[in-house]
């Protein structure tokens, strides 16, 4: 019988304290190595193991350097086709942004690439592929990187990354369809396993009165769910890593690549059971789940808040502003003429054949990043500006810009206060400004990151001169 997701996750409870954190990796003298291969996965409750591509053994794989710090990946790439690795949410130097023909040239199999750059910004980031993404993030290809800052040390007694990622598989652990044309037109093809850390919910132990930091990565490529917390006071203390000024997690939906970082007190008795839960439907979906044992933690009155985010902020009297509109894409005639040309295959153009959605009426015409479209608007480095976006259409996207972090300054649904981001949700007909100064010059990628959707035109660049 096939697990359903319900069973999946709700049986970490069994399971007390998977040994999770010894899949974080510091550095070494070269830095790190991402061996990018296909290796098996066992994943829970599935009789065989799962054909997935990872970064190494341990599966997710989260990376941790400092502020300041240089951090330096050798990306090793043993998979059949050519790839490279985008560093989701980091201000990288365009140069490190890691997206095939557009930033840097496409790291062939068998060879290897060096990024090197030094994190302006401590947070929660993760790191995936940026060519035939669906493929490779719904294998698992994917990772977090955490960036501490060393004035947050000692805030937390726990400090703690659940990966949120659901898994296209079948009940004997082989892969199942991930995509059709009908979800991509839609909300997106869903996995029928649910995982967090690549498990069932995990169940995690903390003393009475314990500080507690839940880094949730949604690395899906198409799951919302929508985070809720019972039995404590939890508080969203950074939005997609960034630092904001702590606001009560209610109900938050966490689009795919949209970080939350989540902290609470836990409660000051022993045997007490705090709830981390997808709360989207009727019946919760458990995702974490923490409970109280031993001594009680001294009080510690520090307030549950990090240090201020330190980003260019935007000038709004003088910023330019930009149309953004989403809507359902044409099949562009030129698209055909421009294939039928070039004879480029889908492959080579890093999207498939269909095109389902748009961009300011562009839909990314699948043209090789050799010979590229044109941008969505042209910025200059070190000016201010608001993007304005419409979603038109009945779906949700989640909007990444990549290299910039934004203000989210409001929508026209949501009511939380601004907040940084690199990634923002848009309900259907939803209407956002986000702000930010552009940043170092180079060509910047914006698409919707449930991948379908930007496969299939949801995707566009600025270029900054
Ligand atoms: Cu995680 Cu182009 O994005
Ligand atoms: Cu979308």
């Amino acid at each position: 019988m096939a697990p359903s997701r319900r069973q999946v996750l709700a049986g970490g409870a069994a399971l007390a304290c998977v040994p999770l954190l010894a899949r974080r990796v510091r550095a070494g003298d070269g830095g790190f190595t991402l061996d990018a291969r296909p290796r098996p996965l066992a994943l829970p409750g599935c009789s065989g193991p799962t054909p997935a591509w990872t970064y190494a053994d341990a599966w997710p794989l989260e990376l941790r350097v400092r502020r300041g710090e240089r951090f330096t990946a050798t990306f090793v790439n043993n998979l059949a086709d050519h790839n490279a690795v985008h560093w989701h949410g980091v201000r990288v130097p365009n140069a490190m942004d890691g997206v095939p023909y557009l930033t840097q040239a496409p790291v062939k199999a068998g060879e290897r690439f060096v990024y090197d750059f030094v994190p302006p910004d401590p947070g929660t980031f993760f790191f995936h592929p940026h060519c035939d993404t669906l493929t490779a993030l719904t294998r698992g290809l994917a990772g977090v990187l955490i960036v501490e800052d060393p004035r947050e040390d000692g805030l937390f007694d726990l400090d703690q990354t659940l990966v949120l990622m659901d898994w296209r598989v079948k009940p004997d652990g082989s892969l199942d369809a991930i995509t059709s044309d009908k979800a991509a037109a839609r909300a997106g093809t869903f996995g029928a396993l649910r995982t967090v850390n690549g498990g069932p919910a995990p169940t995690l132990t903390v003393r009475p009165g314990a500080r507690v930091r839940l880094r949730c990565v949604n690395v899906d490529a198409t799951r919302i769910p929508m985070l809720g917390m019972t039995g404590a006071e939890a508080m969203v203390i950074a939005t997609d890593g960034n630092a904001c000024d702590p606001f009560a997690l209610k109900a938050r939906p966490l689009g795919p690549a949209m970080r939350a970082d989540i902290a609470f007190v836990a409660p000051g008795e022993q045997g007490a059971v705090v709830l981390l839960q997808d709360i989207w439907q009727a019946t919760p979906v458990l995702l974490a789940r923490i409970e109280t044992q031993g001594e009680p933690m001294p009080a510690n009155a520090r307030p549950l808040a990090l240090p201020a985010a330190e980003l260019p902020q935007p000038d709004l009297a003088r910023a330019t502003r930009l149309p953004l509109e989403l809507a359902a894409g044409v099949d562009d005639p030129a698209i055909e003429e421009f294939r039928r040309l070039t004879g480029f295959t889908a492959a080579q153009i890093c999207t498939s054949e269909k095109i389902f959605w748009a961009l300011n009426g562009k839909p990314w015409p699948g043209a090789s990043h050799e010979n590229l479209p044109p941008p969505l608007a042209e910025l200059k480095s070190g000016q201010s500006y608001v993007v304005e976006i419409f979603n038109a259409t009945p779906h949700r996207h989640p909007i990444h810009l990549h290299g910039h972090t934004f203000q989210v300054l409001g929508s026209s649904k949501n009511e939380i206060p601004p907040h940084w981001a690199d990634t923002v949700l848009l309900e259907p007909k939803e209407r956002t400004q986000i702000a930010f100064v552009a940043g170092e010059p180079g060509s910047w990628m914006l698409h919707c990151h449930i991948i379908e959707h930007q496969e299939t035109g949801m995707m566009g660049y600025y270029r900054v001169t």
